[in-house]
């Protein structure tokens, strides 16, 4: 696997390939990757010709209080595990790189961005699209792999695709757990034993309610009693819990059109989200 740190090394690398009339995929993350990231990989190998993957600790998405310092970076590490997937390029750009000349311009996705996690983190989507559109200009890939882990980034990176005419093809992959239940992130190792024994229950409640909801449960007093077992628990403050459109991020009040359950919320200092399909 080649690694290059710099745009016109990745253009280069692209340029040569596009000669050859290889496809290609892109899979953006911030490294310390998991098998969720590697899932990522794998459906980028059984979509295109080539995979080019990115890390980048991108501090325009992180607030002032967040943990852009302490975001967990182990880039030998990741090198092994994508050399391992079989990854044909490593983009790791530095911040000077990726924000060259003092820049000013950042995207704003309206919409789909006054909910969920906009509410708790602003400018959070602004910086995750900003990033987005610079890796996706300076790799113009055929094909973008995201998780729906982080669904609602998902759906602002296929709507802002779609706006700005960026010619690439926006594919959303399954969420990839661990035994228990908890959504793969690389900020669980923040969690201490007893955070990380409570974390699972996240997605058990979730499930839990949305076998209830597709099953004619009352949506309110179900979401009422989803927070409750949340708190019960032990999940320290709920962001949010609800029930959404999933093409649209509305409210639901029924399940007339596809929908899912959404959830973040606080376990200490670590924020967990998650979100599965109430069929
Ligand atoms: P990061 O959190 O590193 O995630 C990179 C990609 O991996 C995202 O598409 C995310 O949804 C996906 N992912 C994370 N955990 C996953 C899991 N358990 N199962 C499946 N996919 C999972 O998301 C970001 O980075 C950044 O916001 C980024 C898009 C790279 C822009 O900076």
């Amino acid at each position: 696997m080649d690694i290059v740190r710099t745009v016109v090394e990745l253009r280069s690398h692209v340029s040569a390939w596009r000669k050859d009339g290889l496809t290609i995929s892109l899979v953006p993350t911030m490294g310390s990757l998991h098998a969720g990231h590697l899932s990522l990989m794998k459906v980028g190998k059984e979509k295109s010709d080539k995979v080019i993957a990115s890390i980048f600790v991108n501090p325009l998405q992180f607030a002032p209080d967040e943990d852009f310092e302490t975001y967990p970076r182990e880039e030998n590490c990741d090198i092994l595990k994508l050399v391992e997937e079989g990854v044909d390029l490593l983009f790791a750009p530095n911040v000077n790189e990726m924000y060259r000349q003092n820049s000013k311009t950042t995207i704003n996705v309206g919409g789909l961005t006054d909910c969920l996690c906009a509410l708790s983190r602003p400018g959070f989507f602004d910086g995750v699209a900003t990033v987005v559109t610079k890796l996706l200009l300076q790799a113009l890939p055929d094909i973008a792999i995201f998780g729906e882990k982080d669904y609602q980034q998902l759906l602002v990176i296929k709507r802002f695709t779609t706006d700005l005419d960026i010619p690439v093809e926006i594919v959303g992959a399954p969420t990839i757990r661990e035994k228990d239940g908890l959504a793969l992130s690389s900020r669980n190792i923040y969690l201490d034993p007893k955070s990380r024994s409570i974390a699972p229950s996240m997605f058990s409640i979730l499930s839990q309610h949305a076998s209830n909801i597709s099953n004619g449960s009352d949506i309110k007093k179900s979401l009422k009693l989803a927070r409750q077992n949340m708190h019960d628990l032990g999940f320290d403050k709920i962001d949010y819990l609800d029930l959404r459109n999933s093409q649209t991020l509305e409210t639901c009040s029924d399940l007339k059109r596809p929908s899912r359950l959404f959830a973040a919320a606080w376990l200490g200092s670590t924020r967990l989200i998650d979100n599965l399909t109430v069929t």
